[in-house]
């Protein structure tokens, strides 16, 4: 699964290690084989149907122009209001949230907006691949923690081990892509204490928080004197079926929204108004309907891929949130994760993603491949279909 492409040549030393993107592979040799894409995280369906049309509603109504940098009133209020009545911490629509081009816009504009020179951010493996890339853009340093599969536990010891005077920041994935954690009370504890004792900052990426099956989503922002120090990121696109409008937003603390707002102002500026008019009408009209409705939804997918997976021989990992499942392959064969991948799609035409992606190494995740749920049933079922037809290699 060749992740570079032939014409590298021009790309900056910073971003060469990183190639094309693993999703944006996959997809194009998905596509070109006609195999069903299990591998990136997309949901197949439409969003609601009034999201679309208060989008075409703005449109109409002439708001062609530039929006406002830090995003408009009304969203900027749909989300203080939705993280409020959350219990997830009161932030200030005038000086706490920014909307931004999706969760990673929020996470570009978060670590370029506040990393100097060779800080250093930790990280945990598997980690979502724009972490790493986007702190070699602000000239700083990953280093990447392993907590042990399948458990994938962030212990205190794995931390304390990894700073030095350099370490400026923390970043957290909970519900974790692509490991379908949530990361529990003693993990966020102990990740808070020592962000406090050190003094650093925790971006806190939290797209999959309304995606939740086995314990309910908590931010870390809400731990004692967490507040002053954390970046919450969010979006609509995984919630909403939207992944293409990349609306996100970032809440925290007056001085890390300045310093958000200072890269974003020259990141993309602003967002497309009529989008975010929608993601307000989401966030103030669908939000609690539209959780259970979710829930209830990939709580099915979630369960048929499971049995799915054990029925054709594989050992998958239950997630507690996110819409993937990561699953142990190495009964139906011997090769690594990527030769897997490749097999995948050649022989039974379906896609996955190989675990060892997300990390620096492939350390301990060899085994492993993850799989999308966020499609409908059908698709599912077809994946199966083929998937049954593997042979053992
Ligand atoms: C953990 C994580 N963070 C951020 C993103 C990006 O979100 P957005 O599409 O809103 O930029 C993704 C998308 O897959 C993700 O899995």
């Amino acid at each position: 699964m060749n992740q570079q492409d032939d014409s590298t040549g021009r790309i900056c030393s910073r971003l060469t290690p990183f190639g094309t993107t693993i999703f944006t592979t996959i997809s194009r040799r998905a596509n070109s084989v006609g195999a069903v894409n299990l591998g990136q995280g997309f949901p197949d369906e439409d969003p609601p149907e009034d999201l679309i049309q208060a989008t075409i509603d703005s449109l109409r109504a002439g708001h062609n122009q530039y929006a406002p940098m830090p995003g408009i009133d009304s969203l900027r209020q749909a989300i203080a209001d939705d993280q409020a009545g959350r219990g997830r911490g009161t932030w200030a629509a005038s000086d706490e949230i920014t909307v931004t081009s999706g969760a990673t816009g929020a996470l570009a504009a978060s670590i370029l907006g506040t990393l100097e020179q060779d800080d250093e951010v930790i990280l945990f493996d598997p980690a979502y691949d724009a972490y790493p890339a986007l702190v070699a853009m602000a000239g700083a340093k990953s280093v990447r923690l392993a907590p042990a599969a399948p458990e994938f536990r962030i212990t205190r010891e794995l931390i304390e081990k990894a700073l030095t005077p350099r370490t400026r920041m923390i970043l957290v994935n909970t519900p974790w892509n692509p490991t379908g954690r949530i990361l529990d009370d003693g993990e966020l504890g102990i990740i808070a204490d020592i962000c406090r004792q050190h003094d650093l900052i925790c971006v806190s990426d939290e797209v999959y928080e309304r995606m939740v099956f086995t314990a309910p989503h908590r931010s870390i922002s809400t731990l004692p004197g967490m507040r002053d120090r954390t970046i919450v990121i969010s979006s609509m696109g995984k919630t909403y079926s939207c992944t293409g409008w990349k609306v996100g937003w970032a809440c925290a603390p007056p001085d890390l929204t300045a310093a958000i707002r200072a890269a974003h102002q020259f990141l993309v500026f602003s967002i497309p108004q009529p989008l975010q008019e929608a993601a307000a009408r989401a966030l103030n009209h669908h939000a609690e309907a539209w959780d259970e409705t979710l829930t209830d939804s990939y709580q099915a997918r979630r369960s048929f891929l499971l049995d799915g997976l054990r029925e054709v021989g594989m050992q998958p990992i239950e997630p507690e949130g996110t819409y993937f499942i990561l699953t142990d392959y190495t009964p139906l064969g011997d090769e690594n994760d990527i030769a897997f991948c490749d097999r995948l799609l050649e022989t039974v035409k379906v896609a996955a993603v190989p675990c060892s992606i997300f990390t620096r190494d492939g350390l301990g995740t060899r085994d492993y491949v993850r799989f999308a749920f966020c499609k409908p049933l059908t698709v599912l079922e077809e994946a199966l279909k083929r998937l049954r037809g593997l042979q053992r290699l």
